[in-house]
């Protein structure tokens, strides 16, 4: 048996290899959505491709806060960048037609956004001046979301273009890159499904995966072929032609977390590439852990929501049940929370910011409270903190039902968000016997043949030198709906069918006609006689 020490050597050496090979490349970056979190999971893959000598020039609302060598950043301006935006007062009440959740509005929502950031990012000078420069790129690694305006401007450069997804891949994103989409074991971005679903849950699956796949082919892309019209004029092809030239898609999945998922090669899973290495916590951190007799729990909603916004009930909830575990100091992200100090547990701490990767893995946090969100959730399965997740909006569901399901942590629904629930939720997740699974789901994610970012740069490595990676790219994405899901081959075995049956009939009732008369014919012939 190789040992993984040596399974490890030999990728380290096979990268080395590799890096010879490819040489510096022009990489170019198009991020038009200005959300903070998503741009977290993409830095760490650009700034590796930095360091490995290619020449990164990178379109974003995200500069770096220190230049380095090989990184040019062109800063979008025009949208909002989205921190603390999100009042959570929106989640109070929720319509749940026969009980099942309906998340329609969330694509009109992601519509929304998409449609306005992309207008700003198609008609920034920025764009103008690229477009008019003489530099050639290599590659175009742009992000598939909730809109494809920045695909025509790779269009327009004419390189292989590379996609980045920060979260499970949304419904009209198979199609394009030719990966199969299997309802019963897939649940789709905005339920808090998993591979197990009963027959209702089957079909409401189904019709959410439908119904915004053709809401965003029959609203989402035509608007955006005007926005692209408006400012290119008519020479290009639709939208979703220019999307099928994808050559790859990286997306911020692992199955030890999100399920084992039959995907096409060109589409592969890098979750878990932003958790870098340790630093050590500020020292106002340390003292903290050193008096927590038990430890800490962390509390995070993550950067869009705004803590101030958590309605009155719910707060004093929450606070209460923190004061019942006073063995543990709770620390929360909580921009502004300075107001709260008379109402405010004692043994609850509140800071404007966080180091999140690190405070996960300090051995003394023994839990996360959380939306849900991917980074965290990933960086709480690394560092292997039990969760308890409360899901607000978009793939937060999708996220929590994994974690439920790998028995990662806990749900307690914005609905349920009282002090019973929380403090039963606290007790089961700090309890031994599920801190142990989550450690044995930790090793699983952990262990790899190749860590997650050395396969991202390993495959854009690739797409540069194969001018595009034709050789993995199946053919269903140029394929009839009807022709992909074999519904002409059903027809015609049941035009068949039905011919041989029709042919069978007519042939007994010939037959038994045949015989009636047969039987008729006989007694008048008798009479006769
Ligand atoms: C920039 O690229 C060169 C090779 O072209 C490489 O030697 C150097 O380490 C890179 N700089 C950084 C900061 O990664
Ligand atoms: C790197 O890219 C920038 C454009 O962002 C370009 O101006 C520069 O010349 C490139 N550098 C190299 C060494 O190719
Ligand atoms: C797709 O890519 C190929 C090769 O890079 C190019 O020839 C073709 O024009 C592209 N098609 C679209 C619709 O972008």
């Amino acid at each position: 048996m190789v040992s993984v020490m040596q399974l490890l050597c030999i990728s380290l050496v096979l990268f080395c290899v590799g890096w010879e090979i490819t040489g510096a490349a022009q990489i170019l970056g198009l991020f038009s959505h200005p959300g903070k979190s998503h741009f977290n999971f993409f830095r760490p893959i650009f700034l590796a491709l930095a360091k490995r000598g290619h020449n990164i020039s990178m379109y974003s609302y995200f500069p770096l806060e220190k230049p380095i060598d090989n990184y040019t950043d062109y800063v979008f301006h025009g949208m909002p960048v989205l921190t603390d935006m999100v009042d959570l007062k929106n989640f109070e009440s929720e319509w749940k037609p026969l009980g099942l959740p309906f998340k329609i509005p969330t694509y009109f929502m992601l519509h929304d956004w998409g449609l306005r950031s992309c207008k700003v990012a198609l008609n920034s000078l920025l764009i103008a001046q690229l477009l008019e420069s003489p530099t050639r790129f290599d590659v175009v690694i742009l992000e598939h979301f909730s809109n494809d305006c920045m695909a025509a401007v790779a269009h327009l450069l004419g390189a292989p273009m590379i996609a980045l997804s920060s979260c499970a891949i949304m419904p009209w994103h198979y199609k394009r890159i030719g990966s199969p989409f299997i309802n019963p074991i897939m649940p789709m971005n905005f339920l808090h499904y998993t591979d197990d679903m009963s027959l209702i849950h089957r079909i409401n699956n189904f019709f959410h995966f439908h119904a915004v796949n053709i809401l965003y082919n029959w609203i989402t892309q035509p608007a955006t072929d005007e926005l692209i019209k408006l400012r290119f004029g008519n020479g290009l092809p639709p939208i979703n032609e220019i999307v099928k030239n994808t050559s790859l898609m990286l997306i911020n999945q692992y199955y030890a977390l999100t399920g084992p998922r039959p995907y096409a090669p060109n589409v592969v899973e890098v979750g878990g590439l932003q958790v870098g290495v340790e630093m050590p916590l500020p020292q106002s951190f340390m003292d903290l852990l050193d008096i927590s007799r038990d430890g800490i729990i962390y509390i995070s909603w993550g950067s869009m929501v705004n803590p101030n916004t958590l309605p009155p009930a719910k707060r004093n909830a929450l606070f209460e049940s923190i004061s019942q575990f006073k063995q543990y100091n709770f620390v929360m992200r909580w921009k502004s929370g300075l107001s709260l100090l008379k109402e405010k547990p004692i043994n609850l701490h509140i800071y404007d910011w966080l180091p999140q990767r690190d405070l996960l893995c300090h051995h003394q946090v023994k839990g996360f409270i959380s939306h849900g969100g991917l980074l965290g959730t990933t960086e709480a399965v690394y560092c292997g903190v039990p969760m308890l997740v409360t899901p607000f909006y978009g793939d937060q569901f999708l996220n929590a039902g994994a974690i439920e399901q790998r028995k990662l942590g806990v749900i307690v629904n914005f609905a349920n968000f009282d002090k019973d629930h929380i403090t039963r939720g606290l007790q089961k997740i700090l309890d031994k016997e599920f801190t142990e699974n989550v450690k044995r789901t930790t090793r699983a994610f952990r262990l790899r043949p190749i860590p997650p970012l050395e396969l991202a740069v390993w495959w854009i490595e690739y797409v540069i030198e194969s001018g595009g990676a034709p050789l993995i790219q199946n053919e269903s994405r140029n394929m009839h709906w009807i022709v992909y899901n074999s519904i002409d081959v059903y027809l015609i075995f049941l035009g068949v069918l039905c011919l041989v049956s029709l042919g069978l009939w007519v042939f007994v009732k010939l037959l038994s006609r045949a015989l009636c008369r047969f039987k008729i014919e006989k007694p008048t012939k008798s009479k006769q006689q």
